[in-house]
């Protein structure tokens, strides 16, 4: 594939993506309040290999090497994220000088070295007091997220290239408190559109109370979107991918862009909608500056549930690797959505990675995924998308969440034992796509 950096517009953005419970470690250092995702990596069962964040990436302790590694890379950006637990160790009131200083220093190191920050504001390490509280059921939790927002932006806005309130808030609700996979582990379809419908308010609050206190960057949310592709022209299967489209993208994209919840999807969830209050949706659709949208694979629908197609390829989280799902999704969301810029805010596999004899990670898979991907990209913003940027998911090897450490989607290998980063091949190939002038991969 002859893909090169001139293939994109020239201020296009390039950069990689972490988030901080997945990297930071320093659990309980400096003031950090709990989160969810320290009480359910506690519980038995909940994650794969029985591990935790608590250490991770020691990027706590290293967070300056790292930023040497971003810089070496050549990027043009770096997307991470604030633990909300760190900043105000209960969720609301006081706030924790130490953790707010954490951040400083990494927005100010990455300024240092010529990388722009894009910041994001809750990527699901809830303050665990909040959770007792019910977390985001609760309604209130909305309005402690906007003050949490507005404690960061006052202290940061000056200096962020970009800010985002929500990541992937689908994960946060339907993943968390529906299929139960993720922190607080319900499985409880009800609370969690009550979940969803919070998220979105607050994040329309945040919107609204950043803009309200002069915050001057411009201000998104982050969706996991999962194109779905009905298996056959059967109607059946052609109404299930209506379906788990809606259960996955337009329960989202619906409220944030057209101020209203799908109407089908309304009626398929019958008691289980959330309670909406008068002024709820105007908020939720407060003008965004930029989408990011996070790709990793489609569903293909049948009647019976997803399939996987014969032949497909699949990365080692069991998802089919389809490029041509991202310059679909973005062409779609063109043509159905009044948008604003988007942005790739995450995109990149799982691998099996492993040092071979020599002691290297030859992960020319990650390499092609990248490359097919970026290649998507290029097509889509040809045929009249306004896309702006792109990150890799992720900088190293980091906490995959349910799997723990048990998936690696770096550019850098982590050798937990020792905490050295190791270059892989595909973080290799990724700085010669980015340094080299004109360059053919
Ligand atoms: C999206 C999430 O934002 C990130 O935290 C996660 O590690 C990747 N997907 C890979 O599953």
């Amino acid at each position: 594939m002859n893909l090169s950096r001139t293939d994109f517009p020239p201020d296009f953005t390039f950069g990689v993506a972490t988030s901080s419970y997945q990297i930071e470690g320093a659990t309980q250092e400096d003031g950090r309040g709990q989160s969810i995702w320290d009480t359910f990596c506690h519980q038995p069962g909940r994650i794969r290999d029985g591990t935790t964040g608590e250490v991770a990436c020691d990027h706590y302790h290293r967070w300056e090497s790292d930023l040497d590694l971003i810089a070496g890379l050549g990027v043009d950006a770096y997307r991470f994220s604030l633990a909300w637990p760190r900043i105000q160790p209960l969720g609301v009131g006081a706030v924790n000088e130490k953790g707010l200083d954490f951040y400083e220093c990494l927005v100010d190191g990455l300024l240092a070295r010529g990388i722009r920050p894009y910041a994001t504001l809750y990527h699901w390490d809830l303050p665990q007091a909040l959770q007792d509280q019910g977390g985001w059921v609760n309604r209130d939790t909305a309005e402690r997220f906007a003050e949490y927002a507005a404690l960061v932006g006052t202290r940061l806005g000056d200096r962020l290239t970009s800010l985002a309130t929500l990541n992937e808030p689908w994960c946060s609700s339907l993943l968390s408190y529906h299929l139960g996979a993720h922190a607080p582990g319900l499985k409880d379809r009800r609370l969690a559109l009550a979940a969803a419908h919070h998220l979105l308010l607050g994040h329309g609050l945040a919107l609204r109370t950043l803009r309200a206190s002069g915050v001057q960057v411009p201000l998104g949310i982050v969706l996991n979107l999962n194109p779905t592709y009905a298996a056959t022209e059967d109607p059946a299967d052609q109404a299930r991918a209506l379906a788990d489209d809606g259960y996955s993208n337009r329960w989202f994209l619906d409220p944030l862009l057209r101020g209203e919840y799908p109407a089908d999807m309304w009626k398929l969830y019958g008691q289980d909608v959330p309670e909406i209050r008068p002024g709820d949706l105007e908020l939720i659709r407060e003008p965004l500056d930029f989408l990011g949208v996070n790709y990793y694979t489609r569903t293909v629908s049948t009647a019976s549930g997803p399939v996987m197609p014969e032949e497909a390829e699949v990365t080692h989280m069991d998802w089919e690797v389809y490029p041509q799902g991202l310059s679909d999704l973005l062409v779609r969301l063109k043509r159905e959505y009044p948008l604003p810029p988007l942005l790739i805010a995450e995109n990149g596999a799982a691998y099996l990675d492993e040092r071979t004899a020599d002691g290297q990670v030859h992960d020319l898979e990650r390499t092609r995924y990248l490359q097919t991907h970026l290649n998507a990209v290029a097509q889509a913003i040809q045929a009249g998308v306004d896309v702006r940027g792109y990150f890799v998911w992720s900088l190293l090897d980091n906490f995959e969440w349910a799997y723990g450490y048990s998936r690696r989607f770096g550019l850098f290998y982590t050798d937990y034992a020792t905490q050295e980063r190791l270059w892989k091949d595909s973080a290799r190939w990724y700085r010669h796509f980015l340094n080299a002038p004109g360059n053919a991969t």
